[in-house]
């Protein structure tokens, strides 16, 4: 069997010990390297005065890791800025938010040339491998300008924008096309994948073939739409453990009676707070009866702090959840409950447990992993409802949830009522087809169908869709 190479912006080393606290792309993953031999390599998140490319091997559960230090420059231009101030808001189509710089583009070739030069003599001749997301995109191309012709697959983690979008972004086709240097190109549904196929089409000539396959200058590659899950069997054991069950304890004991609505989301403005923020004041205004009888808490550790779009949004969450408290607290009731701090998954599966909704809305998502938790951690005889938005990827599959527009806090008000009405036979039966997709795809599924179709092997392919 060939070995693996996982190459991504970040990476996760192995966790050894009992309570590991990998998401489930890095177990998956980390689970793949094992079995099949390989590396991943990325970014140490540490900088350097001078590149060197020295590479840091690292070896923990069976797998290698392998990283680089990479100078501020790189780190402002690439991570904070082309990165996060261009790629992110404009994929997420928040075009009001794009930065445009030519700096930024000129450190995100530079990094993705130093990714190159770096991890390509580690590479062996029938290695796979497999870059994850927008971070790296041209790596490919810069590999096979190395001279490199191994089986190359890409992911994409978030949303593919529609067409007239991204024309806004400066260079789209170079971009767009560096893409072609890939065997296989995922993306979490069909409809990202959709507004990658309509991009190649209209504004590069491409052409769509059969099985998958986007043809562009005599090069023909596969396209497909493959939903990544979570590590269900081992978040409902996790769930029904004991770290969950102490946070489940704690929250049962500090809410008196109350019921508890939870969002968990990493402090960004793709995440739709401030507008679920809106939508919670508005149930609170128009459900005066039920003031006192709920209450939400909001987990939302802070993310990529030195870009300012990120410190605006955080500003303007302090203040929104500081009026809405103000405006309706009482003195032995507080609305919102916001922590602007992480919490280990085992926590987070108790809190899930504990909550009667989980909220989850964002504005834009290329799939949205805590909702698939949320509903993994449930109790089969007396489950929470899952309140998503349709623009979350994870929308496609989890078709049962009480479905929103993120934008609309009537919509927002009126799905809290509606899960707080719920009776538990429906709870249970919608919550009985949630959890039978999030078994069934769940991460390993993912992965195992992403590697079938990089290797080549319709056979298996087929049999995991
Ligand atoms: N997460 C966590 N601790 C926290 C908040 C989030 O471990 O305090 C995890 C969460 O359990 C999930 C991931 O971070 O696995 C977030 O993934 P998701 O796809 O929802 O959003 P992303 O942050 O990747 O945009
Ligand atoms: C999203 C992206 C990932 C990224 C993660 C955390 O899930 O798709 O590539 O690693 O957010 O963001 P950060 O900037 O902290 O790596």
């Amino acid at each position: 069997m060939s070995r693996l190479i996982v190459i991504s912006n970040r990476v996760q080393p192995p966790k050894t010990g009992p309570g590991g606290n990998q998401g489930g792309l890095a177990v998956a993953l980390l689970a793949a390297l094992r079995e099949q031999g390989g590396i991943w390599f990325g970014w140490s998140g540490e900088t350097t005065e001078e590149f060197s490319g020295h590479i840091n091997f690292q070896q923990g559960g069976g797998v290698t890791t392998a990283t680089i230090d990479l100078e501020p420059q790189d780190v402002d231009e690439y991570y904070n800025g082309y990165a996060n101030r261009t790629l992110w808001p404009l994929f997420h189509y928040r075009i009001d938010l794009t930065e445009f710089e030519r700096d930024f583009g000129s450190g995100y070739r530079r990094v993705n040339q130093r990714f190159a030069d770096t991890v390509r003599p580690l590479i062996e001749d029938d290695d796979l491998v497999w870059v994850h997301d927008y971070h790296l995109m041209p790596l490919g191309q810069e590999l096979r300008d190395r001279g490199f012709r191994n089986r190359l697959g890409f992911f994409l983690h978030i949303p593919w924008p529609p067409a007239r979008l991204l024309l806004s972004l400066p260079s789209h086709r170079k971009l767009v096309e560096t893409l072609f240097a890939y065997d296989v190109v995922g993306f979490h549904t069909e409809d990202w994948l959709d507004s990658f196929r309509d991009y190649v089409t209209k504004q590069l000539g491409g052409t769509l073939g059969p099985n998958d396959t986007v043809t562009y200058e005599g090069r023909t590659i596969r396209a497909i739409a493959a939903p990544i899950g979570i590590e269900t069997k081992e978040f409902e054991e996790a769930a029904a453990g004991n770290d969950a069950r102490f946070a489940r304890e704690r929250m049962y004991m500090s809410s008196t009676g109350r019921s508890l609505i939870v969002g968990v989301d990493r402090l960004d403005y793709s995440k739709g707070l401030t507008e679920r923020f809106l939508g919670y004041e508005r149930f609170l205004q128009q459900n005066p009866e039920r003031n006192g009888l709920v209450y939400m808490l909001q987990i939302a550790p802070p993310s990529r702090e030195k870009v300012n779009t990120y410190q605006e949004i955080r500003a303007n969450l302090d203040a929104l959840s500081g009026r809405i408290n103000g405006e309706y607290a009482d003195i032995d009731w507080v609305p919102i409950r916001y922590v602007n701090k992480g919490f280990p998954r085992q926590t987070l599966a108790g809190i899930y447990r504990a909550a009667r909704i989980g909220l989850v809305t964002p504005l834009r998502d290329g799939m949205n992993l805590v909702a698939k938790e949320y509903v993994a951690a449930q109790d089969p005889s007396d489950p929470g409802v899952l309140i998503l938005s349709s623009f979350a990827g994870a929308a496609a599959q989890l078709k049962e949830a009480v479905l929103v527009n993120p934008y609309s806090a009537e919509e927002l008000s009126d799905a809290i009522v509606k899960a707080l009405e719920m009776p538990r036979a429906e709870r249970i039966r919608r919550w009985e087809a949630l959890i039978d997709n999030v078994r069934r795809e769940d991460v390993f599924w993912w992965c195992d169908l992403f590697l079938a179709a990089l290797r080549g092997d319709a056979g298996a392919e087929a049999a995991a869709r």
